[in-house]
Order: structure tokens, then sequence, then C-alpha cells
């Protein structure tokens, strides 16, 4: 070996042994730790508050004094120097729910589907550190981030906080805004943990789905992204998984999460998703903000019940071992965290970023954009795009720093969702795209059309040279869609718009997936996701060519509803609260694109699909076997501008067997003409089932073939090689 190379095995090496030796002493100091206290302290510890101002408190749950108005607080131990946990949520910054702590604003990112279409780690990563450092500068150790469900359904509420639909993406995308986090002090959590995929009476639907599909799906998802970004804590979620509490399931929580993966950190429960005491038993190590809870199970009930016995002592230490071994690691022990300033205008450049990269041109007939900076008069059509870009509603949402996160409802009849946004109100980010569209067309007439009369916006429509309409859906945790539509009649807006004016640009503000009715009526469609602090200027920048798109979906876009795994209305819909219900996903791992290749149906738009301002070949595609796929491939931009490209590598049969999956993607920054080469090698999960019987992924081995390709329909390049037969652990 030559030396260069045995002192780098060599530091290598060392490096390692410092890991696991950092790692185990922080182990084993928690467990001495843990060892000093006395049970009511380990009570303390497993069980947290919801430290703000409307909950009712009692003599024996009164407000803890040294507690941050915000999502939760669990006390420390002072005499052992043990910090209290400060928590805030959530992804896409650190939140200031109902104005609790008044004026307290941070920087939003944009939303989760808009960082997962930038394809591109190093935005997730540098987006999970911003957030983390603004929520450690206010005070919090533990952020709230890194929710990894899929995609399944496009009327999910929460789908815009998540990574979109394919597994091997939302792993690698969650990771990295979970390492991104935690490089900061502090401990991220990952969530929801698991198969909790749509919002609809989340607390009594319960998801059906098969072991093999499930760990081929939502908990590959999880597994990839605990296994890369170390989260040191889990969230489980509200729903049931196969007729257990996600809280309260052995299965996913002793079996999948704590024995087959080995995950050493803790897992708290949703707020209010704790139903009894033995939910212990099964796995969860804390209950979160227990005043939403029916009852404080993890207080006295489990005091109560340590010491009869029902609860072994041992299970209490291992879950407080579990919160203290995350405490030390993150470093928020030995690092408490600083109330500091911050530097708002800074962070929202890694906002912007993640919104310029994120924003996917749909469609571009004719080479409409980018704009010419020459157009005489330019009607924006849209609501509250004088005043931002629309912003995801929930739990994640960020006060930005408009300071006045609500809009009132405009005067249109109110579709269904309008009942529950009565109260929780459309939300934007000030950055508005009007501001930034004429700040970059100053010899223009840029008027503006708020677009609640249609016949009023036609009749501008008619007069100008162009046109930029904004579709806005607007989505909530708590609420799914009632369908695929925009609301409040958006969709005639934009047709009747489309059909005055043929030269009309759209752009979509959506929590996911639209069917667009008009799509064949506009030369080009924009969707920019809803693009957090600086999301106007980034909108602005792509249709005027300062920036070239490279954003590429994380999702399938069906032309309807009928085309997804579940046509007809969403389960338990029509349900009152308190009746539980079967959500099956019968689908299993046919997730999206999966599920359109296996039924030979054509999407509106497919994963992975992402057009450009100029062009990208791919060539010399070299594929190596063995127990995993190895790729090599060039890739050129062969049009005229510089631009992003993210080639997208599929494994498209496995000995003979058709499939499609996403193996492996990369993102480059390339100029005209210029060229690279980039080499992939894939997790051999993404080759194998998942074998129940005899727990473990399974590779059958053959001939494995792989494409390359745009997007998940459009491959360019193809081979194919050998890969060996083996069995991988669970
Ligand atoms: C959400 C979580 C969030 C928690 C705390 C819940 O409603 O599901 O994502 O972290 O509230 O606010």
């Amino acid at each position: 070996m030559p030396r260069t190379a045995c002192l780098t095995a060599l530091v290598l090496i060392s490096l390692l042994a410092t890991n696991v030796s950092a790692d185990e002493a922080a182990k084993a100091r928690a467990i001495k730790l843990e060892q000093a206290l006395t049970l009511d302290e380990r009570i303390s510890i497993v069980n947290g508050t919801w430290p703000v101002p409307w909950v009712p408190r009692t003599p024996d749950n009164p407000q803890p004094a040294d507690a941050i108005p915000a999502a939760g607080y669990v006390p420390g131990v002072p005499r052992l120097n043990i910090p209290a946990l400060f928590e805030t949520d959530a992804s896409l910054g650190v939140t200031n729910p109902s104005d609790v702590r008044p004026g307290d604003i941070a920087t939003a990112l944009p939303s989760g589907l808009a960082i997962a279409a930038t394809f591109n780690p190093k935005l997730a990563y540098d987006g999970g550190a911003m957030i983390a450092s603004e929520a450690r500068a206010k005070g919090f150790n533990v952020l709230l981030t890194g929710g990894v469900n899929l995609t399944r359904d496009p009327r999910n509420g929460r789908n815009f906080e998540y990574f979109g639909e394919d597994p091997w993406l939302a792993g690698i995308m969650g990771a990295e805004s979970i390492r991104g986090a935690q490089s900061q002090k502090i401990i991220a959590t990952i969530k929801h943990f698991a198969v909790n995929d749509a919002e609809t009476n989340r607390d009594w639907s319960n998801s059906v789905i098969g072991e093999a599909a499930m760990r081929e799906s939502d908990l590959l998802a999880f597994q990839i992204a605990i296994e890369r970004g170390n989260p040191l804590s889990v969230m489980c979620g509200y729903n049931l998984v196969n007729g257990d509490y996600a809280c309260g399931n052995d299965h996913l929580l002793n079996t999948v999460l704590k024995g087959d993966w080995g995950y050493k950190g803790f897992v708290m429960s949703d707020w209010g998703s704790v139903k009894a005491t033995d939910f212990a038993l099964k796995g969860l190590d804390q209950q979160s903000a227990k005043e939403l809870d029916g009852a404080f199970w993890f207080g006295e009930p489990l005091k109560k019940a340590v010491e009869d016995g029902s609860v072994p002592a041992t299970r209490l230490s291992d879950m407080v071992q579990r919160i203290l071994y995350a405490q030390i690691a993150s470093g928020i022990f030995d690092n408490p965290p600083q109330k500091t300033a911050i530097d708002y205008a800074k962070n929202a450049e890694v906002s912007r970023a993640a919104a310029e990269e994120g924003i996917v041109l749909l469609k571009n007939d004719g080479g409409i954009l980018p704009l010419a900076k020459t157009a005489q008069t330019i009607l924006i059509i849209g609501d509250y795009v004088e005043k931002g870009v629309l912003s995801g509603g929930g739990s994640s949402n960020v006060t930005g720093d408009s300071g006045t996160p609500g809009l009132p409802q405009p005067g249109l009849p109110m579709s269904a969702e309008g009942q529950f946004a009565q109260y929780v109100k459309e939300q934007y980010h000030a950055s508005s795209p009007l501001t930034a569209i004429r700040a970059r067309a100053p010899q223009a007439k840029v008027l503006f059309d708020n677009g609640r009369s249609l016949n009023e916006a036609v009749r501008k429509a008619k007069t100008a040279d162009l046109v930029i309409i904004f579709g806005n859906q607007w989505m909530t945790e708590s609420l799914d869609a009632p369908d695929m539509y925009l609301p409040r009649g958006q969709d005639a807006l934009i047709a009747a718009v489309t059909k005055a004016n043929p030269k009309t640009v759209v752009i979509l503000q959506t929590g996911g997936p639209v069917a667009m009715p008009w799509v064949d009526q506009t030369p080009a469609i924009v969707s920019a996701w809803y693009s957090g602090a600086r999301g106007g200027e980034a909108i602005a920048d792509v249709l005027f060519g300062e920036v070239n798109p490279s954003g590429h979906l994380p999702m399938t876009f069906p032309r309807d509803i009928a085309q997804t795994p579940r046509p007809a209305v969403l389960d338990g819909f029509d349900l009152p609260a308190k009746v539980q219900f079967d959500v099956t996903y019968h689908e299993g791992s046919d997730v999206g694109y999966r599920w359109f290749s296996k039924n030979g149906a054509t999407p509106l738009f497919p994963f992975g699909h992402g057009l450009s301002y100029t062009t990208f070949d791919y060539s010399d595609l070299k594929v190596k076997g063995g127990s995993t796929l190895s790729v090599s491939f060039k890739v050129t931009n062969s049009g005229k501008f510089a631009g992003k490209d993210a080639p997208q590598v599929y494994l498209t049969d496995a000995a003979g067997r058709k499939l499609l999956r996403l193996i492996g993607f990369d993102k480059l920054d390339l100029k005209p003409g210029e060229h690279r080469t980039v080499s992939l090698t894939a997790d051999a999960r993404l080759l194998a089932h998942y074998d129940e019987a005899k727990p473990g992924w399974v590779i059958g081995g053959g001939s494995y073939g792989v494409a390359v390709g745009h997007s998940a329909t459009d491959l360019v390049v193809k081979g194919s090689a050998r890969i060996k037969s083996q069995r991988l652990k669970p």
C-alpha cells in the first residue's frame, strides 16, 4: 500500500475509533447520570408540558418558570446539571404559534417539497443548519424538524412539509436536513413515525399496509434518514398503523426502530397522541405536551406502574437513559444554547438559495420563458402577490418578517376548506412577487389584478402583452384537500385568462400536485411551491432568467385523482371525529411513479420532471455489478446557458422483472459545452425486496437493468450488470 493510502487508512481508523468511543462515552455518561436519579426525577424527565399561557394550570402542574413559550418543555434536574428540554417547531423554520412570544420572527425556508425539488442535498443541509442556528439563538435545544412521510395522496394537507413520494429522495433530503440541524448542537427529531400520510381525522385513522410494502416504502425513507442523519429523537405519529397507535406500536417502535435498526435516541410522542401508560412498554420514551392527552399517562400513572412492577423499573431507566444520551450526544448538555442576535438578512439568503433551485419549470412551449425584458405591459393576476408568497399552515408555519402571517379570506364563496380557514387563515411570507417582478422589468408597465373578479381579469388580460397569473392552493396540517383543484374558482379564472391572452404564464403556489384542467391552454407553467422568506425574488429571478430553473418534481403530478390509488373521496372524509376507520394503502410500496409505471398510466407531469433554459445530454453509461450497481455516465450541457442538472438513475429491471425505482441522483452546475462524469453506487436495499417470513432484504441476483434519465418517464441511456444473490439485514 502506498504511504499516503496507508496514512489515510490510519486516520480513518482512528477517526472511527474516536467516533465510536465518543458515542460510547455519551452512553456510559447517560447511564451513570440516570443511576443517580430518584424515581420522581426519572418520571419528570419522561413527560413534557405545553408551556403556553392558554394551557390551564393546576398546583401539581404549574407553568415552569424557565420555559420558553413554544411547542414543548421538559424539566431538567438542576442538582445534576441535567438541562431542561426547550422544544420548538419545525422543519421550515422556528415557529411562534399565535404570537406566543410577541413579535418574535424567524427565517422561513421554502416548503419541504421545494427543498426536495432541488435534488440538492447540500441545500437541505444548509437549511437545516440555518433554522437550527436560529432555534439555538432563541434558547431552544430541541428542533421538531425532519418530516419524511411519503406523498401517497396529492390531497394530504401536510405533503408540503415533507420530501415527496420516493423513499431514497426523502431519506437523503431528510438525513441532510437533520445532519445540518444537529451540526448546530441541537436535538433534531424525525417525524411522524410512521405511515402518517393523511390528515383527515388523523387521530382515528388506521393505516393498513403489509409489512414488506411498509419496509420498502415509508419505513425505508425513515431507515435511510436515520442511518445517515442520526436524529437523536423520533416523533411517533397520531395515526394507528395496522391496528395499533403509532406511539403505542410495539412492532414499529420496539421491533423495527430499536430492534432491527438499533436506534439509540429516544421516541417522543406527537402532541396529543398518547392513549395509555403502557405505551411505555410499546417503545414510547417520552410523553410530549401531556395536557393534550387524555391523562398525564407518563406522570403519576407511570410512577405507580413502575412501583407495582407492571412497567419494569429497567424500562423506565432505559427511557431516561435514551433522553440523557440524546442530550449528551447532541452537545446541548455541555454547550447549552445562548440567546444571541440573528442575522436574518444573511439567513434569508439560505432560504432563497433553496427556493431558486426548488422552483420547477413544468412547461415552456416555444421558449416563452425566460421573459424578454422588452415586454411593454405585463399584467400580474393573483391573490396576495402584491403582499408575498403563500405558506403552508399548521405547526410548521413560520412567522416571517411581515410579522402578520394571516391573511383575510377573499370575498369569493368559500370552498370546503374555507370552514377551517375561518380560524386558521391562509398565510404568506412577505416577499412580494409583484414587487420583485417590477424591479426586474423597470421599463415595462406592470399592472396588477387580484383575480377576484373573473370578468375584470379577462378584460385586462386582453390588453396586456403578457400575463403572469398565480394559482394558489393553501394547504395545512389537520386538513386534507377535498380534491386536486385549485380552490375558490381559480381553475376557471386561469382557463378564462389563458383563453383571453395566450401569452400567459402560470405560476403555481401549491402544497402538492394539482390537476390543471387548463394545462393545454398555456405555454408556460412554473411550480413555485411555497417559496419562503425570499420566494418573490426567487420567482422573479427564474421568470427573467437570472436563475436558470433546476428544480425537479419530487412527486408525480397525476392528471386527475382517478389515476391515483384512491380515486374516490378520501377515507374518513365524511366521518365524524372519534370514529376509527381504515386507510388501506393497497398500492403497497408502489407509491407515485411506481404506481403509474405499474399501471401503464401517463401522468400530467412525471416524478423527476423539470425543464431548464438549457439542455443536458447523457452518454457513456458504464454499469458495474457485484453486490450492488455502480454506474458512471457523462452529463453535458448541450445548450446555450449555464445551468444545473439533476440526472436521475433508475433501476428498471431485476432479473427479468420490470420495475422502476430511483436508485441515485446528483446535482451539477455546468457551463454551456461543459461536461462532467457522475459516478454513483446504489444502496443495495433499493435493488431488493423485503422478506417478511425470514425478515431481511433479499436480492435474487441475475441481470439488473438501469437507466439514466431526466425524469421517471424520460429515460435516456440504458445498461445492465450482473448482481449476485444475497440477503441483507432488516
Ligand atoms: C404536529 C407535529 C408538531 C407538534 C408540536 C403536532 O400537531 O403533528 O409535527 O411538531 O404538533 O407542535
